[in-house]
């Protein structure tokens, strides 16, 4: 079974929904979906791309690119930094952009 991922955009309506892939940053694969996360540095260091994450925490590797350079609440990642776990198979992710 794939894992899937939905971004849901502010307001909490589904503004993309893909098959997620590994050993991608979730920004670049939901970019390329349709979705409208603002990006700005790319590295973990502004904040823009802060996401809530809705379902799936468990999936998510927060600092598969590189270490945050901010200080996250629990429940929210970076999702220019952040992936799906190397020994994830299958499940769902959800997350909500916080701009
Ligand atoms: S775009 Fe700056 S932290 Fe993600």
């Amino acid at each position: 079974m794939p894992i899937t991922v939905k971004v849901l955009d502010v307001s909490g309506n589904v503004e993309a929904e893909f098959e997620g892939e590994k050993n991608v940053v979730l920004t670049d694969t939901a970019l390329k979906y349709g979705s409208d996360i603002p990006v700005s540095c790319g590295s973990g260091a502004c904040g823009l791309c802060k996401c809530k994450v809705i379902e799936g925490l468990d999936l998510i590797n927060p600092e598969m690119l590189s270490p945050s350079l901010m200080e996250m609440d629990e429940g929210y990642i970076l999702a220019c930094i952040a992936g799906i776990k190397d020994d994830v198979e299958d499940g769902h992710i959800t997350i909500q952009r916080t701009l």
